[in-house]
């Protein structure tokens, strides 16, 4: 068939977790374990040697980052004060790892709604903040588990690794090297998260999200056509994760709380607002799009506040939730698919020539925009 070099989104698709973790039950667990720590702790604190922990609350967190709950893959060790980490079985070679079982799952959906056979799929990236092992690649067990020939590689820019999967895939269509792309981001962020830090416990989710991108001549009536995309990094150390090959066995790694993620939270939200609502409406005006006649905006969901304050920028006045809808209360951040999501749930009421932006942004710094117009 011939092709256009012209890039769409065909479909997409979601895994939602089974369990979720709401606030009060989050709280709950880690006030026990404070409690516990402190009572443990008594003497050392009674001498000023340790100083105590301090309880976390559900108002805070709701206000501080709009976040009522989060799905997870494996709810009871996690608020099992003795525990709080998740525990998964460790599966055998043989058996599909967890990683690729939840992004297969939103890939079916993805390709069901786009009428694909995954046979006429050409590329799988796995694009993630996390890998579940270095090799052999989570795309290439995807690729396989669903029947697709080609090639596939895992790709990490972690909250904006879908946005920078969305452009290489589009990047695939325009130079006629594929004709259908999966982008696929299973987000397990439970695993990365220390549910021991009081600032940050309440902050991420679990998730899986699959995004068809393909030429236009192979994609279903229904589509989005990809106007522009953009891909922005400055380097940062207020978002880092240590954890790595080179460190496994050293004897100050074992517990170590920077080899889990961590964050200044007050200066990424300070830096990263102002960077990209300037990367947007420069953008906006490179496609020679008003920024204000977007139709809807899907953001990086990582805290209302920091999106209030782009979309006010952006859009000229205060968003509301069918401008700039959320899914933050629900699914907490959930990394990279935050901005998926929203679009997946909020975009079907869209009509024929509505113009949105589908937007990430994070460690790294990273930032990506996806402009997508309505056809069909
Ligand atoms: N429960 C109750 N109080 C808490 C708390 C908790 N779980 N965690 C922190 N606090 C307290 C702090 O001790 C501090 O108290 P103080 O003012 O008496 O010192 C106060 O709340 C404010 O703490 P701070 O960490 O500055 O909170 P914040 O208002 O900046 O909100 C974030 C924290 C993380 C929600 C916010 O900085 C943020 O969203 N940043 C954006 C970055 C982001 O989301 N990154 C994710 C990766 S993209």
């Amino acid at each position: 068939m011939k092709t256009t070099g012209r890039p769409v989104i065909s479909a997409t698709g979601l895994f939602t977790p089974a369990e979720s973790i709401t606030n009060e039950e989050l709280v709950a667990a880690f006030n026990a374990y404070v409690d516990k720590h402190n009572a443990e702790h008594a003497d050392a604190i009674a001498a000023g040697a340790i100083v105590p922990l301090e309880h976390s609350s559900v108002e805070f967190i709701e206000k501080a980052s709009g976040i009522k709950a989060r799905y997870v893959l494996n709810k009871a060790p996690i608020i099992d004060p003795d525990v709080m980490e998740p525990r998964h079985r460790e599966r055998s070679n043989d058996e599909l790892s967890l990683m690729a079982e939840i992004g297969v799952a939103a890939c079916q959906q993805a390709l069901e709604r786009a009428g694909r056979d995954p046979a006429d799929v050409d590329a799988v990236l796995c694009a993630a903040s996390n890998m579940q092992r270095p090799y052999p690649a989570m795309a290439i067990e995807i690729q396989q588990a669903l029947g697709i020939e080609g090639f596939g590689f895992d790709m990490n820019v972690a909250c904006s690794s879908a946005t920078f999967g969305i452009q290489t895939a589009a990047d695939y269509i325009r130079a006629g090297n594929a004709r259908s792309v999966l982008v696929v981001s299973p987000e397990i962020t439970s695993g990365h998260l220390n549910w021991r830090d009081r600032d940050s416990h309440f902050i991420f989710g679990d998730v899986a999200t699959a995004v068809l991108v393909e030429d236009v001549a192979i994609a279903p009536a229904e589509h989005w056509d990809i106007v522009g995309t953009k891909l922005k990094t400055v380097f940062s150390n207020n978002i880092r994760n240590n954890f790595g090959f080179l460190n496994r066995a050293h004897p100050e790694s074992h517990g170590s709380d920077d080899k889990l993620f961590v964050q200044e939270g007050r200066k990424v939200f300070k830096e990263v607002v102002p960077m990209v609502a300037q990367m947007i409406v420069d953008e906006s005006e490179r496609l020679g799009i008003e920024p204000t006649t977007l139709r809807r905006l899907w953001l990086h969901q990582a805290n209302t506040g920091m999106n209030r304050l782009i979309a006010h920028r952006v859009l000229g006045h205060e968003a509301n939730e069918d401008e700039s809808p959320t899914v933050l209360d629900t699914y907490a951040n959930t990394s990279s698919a935050g901005s998926i999501i929203a679009f997946h749930r909020h975009s079907q009421d869209l009509v024929p020539g509505d113009t949105g932006l589908i937007c990430s942004f994070g460690a790294g710094y990273s930032a990506g925009t996806v402009f997508v117009r309505k056809a069909g």
